[in-house]
Formats: structure tokens, sequence, C-alpha cells
């Protein structure tokens, strides 16, 4: 029974192409902060929410839902039942434990890999062609295990990874320089967290190659400036968590532009935690970290192939082996 009444002479409608549907499993700081930046950005047009807090879990899906006058139309359900995932195109895996102030996100690895061992099997078998967006820490190895534990394809599961580093170094970057973030080409690669590489030598503003263009014009610049940087990169996190207890905007926004480029098929290049052996030297294992990887409506199209230099390339490869030693004891 529809509300309206057709016109005269209209046509029946058009068989309904398929929704875009987007699962958030996980309801706390960060499975919202993403949930509510796909909404704004009307990403999808269903969006499920899955969390074992029931109450919170209803909670923050009516508080959602109570937003409809202001956002795009989307259908927002929720459940401590996977089922409600089922069909999904993609799945953004966040929930599990954070750190406390000063704990390495490698630390939450047992934690959360008993977690991932009863979520990832029905999560897989309930949406069998969705991609696996992985989020929770320590993220690089926690993507690892659901690819082992979904059966995918390799293109099909991906780790949020430096693409939130790369952004906390581009903003560094521009804030130093007074620019906008978004003219300043950066990457973070490798592991996201304590071993991450920054890729100095590859940077470009506005197309221009920034460390040859100062070496040209002989303009001095302090390695250690570099570092600094870096380092508080690298510390930006710790930091955050110091303060306010977890981090949740900029991974909210982090993970909606990884969103798009996948649903939209935009591919666009993120550094984003991928199966990594066999680029830049990484050999043994099979690691999952950071690369500047294309993403499109299959996931992962390829990874790019930029110029480290040796010392980046040997920085890289010693992030690969962190990832490797925790791998190698995790028995998935
Ligand atoms: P939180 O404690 O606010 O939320 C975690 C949620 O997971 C809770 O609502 C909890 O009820 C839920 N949960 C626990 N077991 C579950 C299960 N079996 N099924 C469904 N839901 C379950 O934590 P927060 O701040 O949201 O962080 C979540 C994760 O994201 C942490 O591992 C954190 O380290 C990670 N994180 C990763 C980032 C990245 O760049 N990759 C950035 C920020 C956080
Ligand atoms: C972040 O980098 C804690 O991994 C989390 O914000």
């Amino acid at each position: 029974q529809s509300f309206f009444k057709p016109i005269q002479g209209a046509s029946p409608p058009p068989p309904i192409s398929r929704n875009t549907k987007i699962s958030v499993v996980g309801v706390g700081n960060v499975g919202m902060a993403i949930a509510q930046t796909i909404l704004t950005q009307a990403l999808a047009d269903e969006i499920a929410l899955v969390d074992v807090n029931a109450d919170k879990l209803r909670g923050e899906m009516l508080d959602l839902q109570h937003a409809a006058a202001f956002l795009p139309r989307t259908k927002i359900s929720a459940s401590v039942d996977y089922s409600c995932t089922f069909g999904s195109d993609l799945v953004i895996v966040t929930a599990g434990a954070r750190q406390i102030t000063g704990e390495s996100r490698l630390n939450l690895l047992q934690r959360n890999l008993a977690l991932f061992s009863k979520m990832i099997p029905p999560l897989a078998a309930g949406s069998p062609d969705t991609i696996l967006l992985i989020v929770s820490n320590p993220v690089d190895v926690l993507t690892y295990v659901a690819w082992k534990l979904s059966g995918f394809p390799s293109n099909r599961v991906i780790g949020s990874g430096t693409n939130l580093d790369s952004s906390r170094f581009r903003f560094l970057i521009a804030d130093h320089l007074d620019l906008n973030a978004q003219d300043v080409q950066a990457y973070i690669v490798g592991e996201h967290g304590d071993s991450s590489v920054a890729l100095w030598s590859s940077i470009s503003i506005g197309g221009v190659p920034i460390l040859s263009f100062l070496e040209r014009q002989q303009i001095a610049y302090e390695t250690q400036t570099l570092a600094k940087i870096h380092k508080e990169v690298v510390e930006g996190a710790y930091e955050v968590i110091r303060l306010k207890g977890y981090t949740s905007w900029a991974i909210g926004y982090s993970v909606a532009s990884l969103a798009r480029s996948i649903l939209r098929d935009q591919r666009s290049i993120h550094p984003v935690s991928v199966l990594a052996k066999g680029f830049y030297g990484i050999d043994g294992g099979e690691p999952f970290l950071s690369l500047p990887a294309q993403l499109g409506r299959s996931g992962v199209l390829g990874v790019t192939n930029i110029h480290l230099t040796e010392d980046e390339a040997i920085q890289l490869q010693e992030s690969a082996k962190t990832i490797l030693e925790v791998q190698s004891q995790l028995g998935v």
C-alpha cells in the first residue's frame, strides 16, 4: 500500500537496483565516528550496526535515526546478531579492546584475536562477496587474521593501516609550511604503529618534489626536523589517547575516504594494509602492512611502484619483520 497515488499514465517502477550496504561491527568511539561520517557523506543506502552491548547498540541506532530529517535517506538497522550484516558490500570491523594510556597497539593482540575468531567466520559466510575493512588494532596483524579466517582472496581484505598516519603526516607538513594538507602528497607506510616509515624522498607539494627542490635550491634542511615530524606522527595517537582516552574523528574520516574509493570505484591511491609479500624487497612470510595501493570496487586493484631510497626500503623491510614476528606466533 503506497502513501502516494500514481499520476495518470505512469509506468510501473523499474526493478529496484541493488542498494549499497555497509556494516559496521563495533559501535564504540571508532565505529560510531565511522558510521556518522559515512552517513553524512551519503556513501550507503543501508547501514547495519552490530555490537555485543545490546543497550548501547540500540541507543546508538536510535540516536542516528533521529537525525534522519537532516541527512541523506539511509536505512539504519542494528542487531547483536550477525544476520543483520548479511549481503553487505563492505564490512568494517572496529570491535575490540583499545589501548589505555601508554599501551602499544601490538599489546592488544591476544584480546582481539579471540574476538576475531568468533566474528570473522559468520561475517564472511553471510556476505561472501563483501570487502572486509579491518580497523581494530593491531590492525596489520588482525587484517592478516581476517584474511586467513575469511578464506577471501587477498584483494578483498584490507586494513585501514597508515591512511590515518599519512593524514597526520600531511597535516604536520602542511602546518609547518602553512599549506593546505590536501596539496601535500606524502605517505607513511609499513606498520600502523611504532615501526612505521615516512617516505620523505617521494613527498611532493603542488607537484614539486620537495627534498630535491630544496637540494637544487641549496636550501638547508635539518634531518632532525624531518625526524621530529615523523616522531610526532608516531606519537600522535598516544597523545590523543592520553588527553581524551581514545581517537575517533580522524579515523572516522580516514575510513570514510576508503569506503568512498572502494564503493564508488574511485581507483584512488591510499596507503592501506595489504598482503605485502613480493613488494619493495619484502620476501618471506605473508605480512600485511601498508603500501600505497589503488582501491576500487573489487578492493585492492594493485600496489604502486614508488621509488624508495635504500634507507627507506630497509626501514620498510624492518617494519615487515616486526609484523611477521608477531604473526608467526599466532597459529591461525
Ligand atoms: P570502544 O571500547 O569504544 O568500542 C569497542 C566496541 O567493540 C564496544 O562497543 C564493544 O561492546 C564492542 N565489541 C566487543 N566485542 C564485540 C563483539 N564480539 N562483537 C561486536 N562488538 C564487540 O573502542 P574504540 O575506541 O571504538 O576502538 C575500537 C578499536 O579500534 C580498538 O582496537 C582501537 O585500538 C582501534 N582503533 C584503530 C584505529 C586505526 O587507525 N586502525 C584508530 C583508532 C582506534
Ligand atoms: C590511532 O592511530 C589508536 O590506532 C589508533 O588513532
